[in-house]
């Protein structure tokens, strides 16, 4: 009886790791996905706006079969292949557990078969730093494994891609600018309660 419960335990355990890993290279391209900004378009981080449109290409699978099996679809920021070179935090992994490529969550909502086309504005997070990006969805099962995705952009990752400028990046002068003018104004004052401690300071020694 222990035995053919150690044996199960191993068998669900086996069948856990194995198969609870989800490759992308198995998962079929039933979602369609479309972003506002056009190729090559450059937005700012924490400034400008996407919009987001998502739903089930329909000659792909049955809405039927995709409302049974679909709990939620994620729809993220990614990182392009160019901006990913030399940066193994930003790396694309087979195994979606260990994938790095889509950081960004830009909205995250639960599966809705009545609405074939949703759409989501986004204000560009301000975390997000200056590389070239695509947009990617995910359908996920209740079980939180993704089932199928869609992409704007093609299998190769060349097409429909744009670039976001980070806050770091575009404020870096603006920061100096401010931080002279403080240290202007310190020394200003300082100099001018220097003179005015001078000025007090004769009437009072005659
Ligand atoms: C929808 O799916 C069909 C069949 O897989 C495919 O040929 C077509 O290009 C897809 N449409 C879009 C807009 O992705
Ligand atoms: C859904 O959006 C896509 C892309 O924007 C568009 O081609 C399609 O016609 C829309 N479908 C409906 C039903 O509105």
């Amino acid at each position: 009886m222990e035995f053919r419960f150690l044996i199960s335990f191993l068998f669900f355990w086996f069948a856990h790791t194995c198969y609870g890993d989800v490759l992308f290279s198995s998962l079929p391209r039933t979602l369609m996905v479309t972003a506002s900004p056009h190729q090559g378009q450059v937005l700012r981080a924490g400034e400008d706006r996407i919009t987001v449109k998502w739903g089930l290409n329909e000659s792909s699978l049955d809405a039927t079969e995709a409302e049974n099996l679909y709990k939620n679809v994620k729809v993220s920021l990614c990182y392009a292949p160019i901006s990913q070179v030399d940066r193994g935090w930003r790396k694309t992994e087979d195994n979606l557990k260990t994938d790095k490529t889509c950081q960004f969550t830009i909205t995250n909502s639960p599966y809705d078969a009545s609405q074939t086309n949703r759409s989501f504005d986004w204000t560009v997070g301000k975390d997000v730093p200056t590389a070239t990006f695509f947009v990617r969805a995910y359908a996920y099962n209740s079980v939180g494994e993704e089932l199928a995705f869609g992409q704007t952009t093609d299998a190769k990752k060349k097409s429909n891609l744009f670039e976001i400028q980070g806050i770091s990046g575009r404020h870096v002068s603006l920061e100096i600018a401010s931080i002279c003018f403080s240290a202007f104004s310190i020394v200003f004052l300082f100099g001018f309660f220097l003179v005015e401690k001078r000025k007090n300071k004769r009437p009072s020694n005659k």
